[in-house]
C-alpha cells in the first residue's frame, strides 16, 4: 500500500510527528501530501526559535492554532533589549532589520487564530503593550500568557488582562524590567484567581531616559549584566 492511499486522518497523524521543514518538504512531493500540509487541523502548535523562522512559508496559520511559542534566545536578544537611546548605529541597524517581525506576525495571529489558548513570547525585545493587548482582544479564549525578557512591556499589559483576559488562568511576566511592583500588586487585587508569576520583573530597575540620575543607570547596567 502506498502512503498516499491512507486517509486524511492517518496522514495528519503521521505529519504531526514532523517538524515544519519536513512537513513542507513532504508537501512538495505530490498533490495529495500538499493537501495534508494545507489542512489547518495540522497546525495546533507552533514553536519558533528565531524571528527569521517567522518569515519562512513552512507553516499554516489558522483557527486550529492553540499553542504559540516564540523563543528568541540568540545573542541578538541582548542588543534588542538595550534601551534605544543607548544603542550604537550598528546595533540600531541590526535591530531595525527585524524590529517589526514579531509584531506583524502577532497581527496575523489576531486575524487568523481566534482560538489560541496559550501564548509565550520570550526575548522579543521589540514587542509593545499594543501588540499583546491586540492579542488579548482578538483571542478571547486565551488561558495562558507568558512574557519573558520583553523589555517594552509595561503595567498596561496587566491592566489589559484585567479588562480583556476573562479566560486567563495563568500569567507569567519574567525579566520584564518595565513592569512595576504597583502594577503587579494592583493586578493581584483585581484578579486574585489568576495565577501570576513574575520572576525578577518588578525587582529590576526600569529604564530611565538620558539625563536622569546617573547612579540609577549604573545600577540598571549592573542588573542587566547580572541577569
Ligand atoms: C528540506 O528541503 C531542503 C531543500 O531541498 C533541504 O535543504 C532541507 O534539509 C530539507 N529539510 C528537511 C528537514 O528535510
Ligand atoms: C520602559 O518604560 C519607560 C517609561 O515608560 C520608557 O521610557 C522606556 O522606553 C521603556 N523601555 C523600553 C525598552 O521600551
Amino acid at each position: 500500500m502506498h502512503l498516499t492511499n491512507l486517509n486524511q486522518e492517518c496522514l495528519l497523524h503521521l505529519f504531526s510527528f514532523l517538524d515544519k521543514d519536513s512537513r513542507q518538504n513532504l508537501s512538495l512531493t505530490c498533490k495529495r501530501l500538499r493537501v495534508v500540509f494545507l489542512d489547518p487541523q495540522l497546525w495546533s502548535l507552533l514553536n519558533f526559535f528565531s524571528p527569521s523562522e517567522l518569515t519562512r512559508n513552512n507553516f499554516i496559520l489558522g483557527p486550529f492554532l492553540r499553542y504559540l511559542n516564540i523563543y528568541w534566545h540568540s545573542s541578538r536578544v541582548k542588543v534588542c533589549n538595550i534601551e534605544d537611546y543607548k544603542k550604537t548605529m550598528f546595533q540600531r541597524d541590526l535591530c531595525s532589520k527585524h524590529a517589526s517581525l514579531v509584531s506583524h506576525f502577532l497581527e496575523r495571529v489576531c486575524h487568523m487564530c481566534p482560538n489560541l489558548l496559550s501564548l509565550t513570547l520570550s526575548g522579543c525585545g521589540h514587542i509593545t503593550d499594543g501588540d499583546v493587548i491586540n492579542v488579548l482582544c482578538s483571542c478571547r479564549r486565551l488561558q495562558r500568557l507568558c512574557l519573558e525578557n520583553c523589555c517594552r512591556v509595561t503595567d498596561a499589559v496587566l491592566q489589559a488582562v484585567v479588562t480583556h483576559g476573562g479566560r486567563l488562568q495563568e500569567v507569567r511576566l519574567d525579566f520584564c524590567r518595565n513592569v512595576t511592583h504597583t502594577g503587579l500588586q494592583t493586578f493581584r487585587e483585581k484578579r486574585p484567581a489568576v495565577r501570576l508569576v513574575a520572576e525578577r520583573s518588578a525587582g529590576m530597575i526600569p529604564d530611565t531616559p538620558p539625563g536622569e540620575k546617573l547612579h540609577s543607570r549604573r545600577a540598571l547596567q549592573k542588573v542587566l549584566i547580572f541577569s
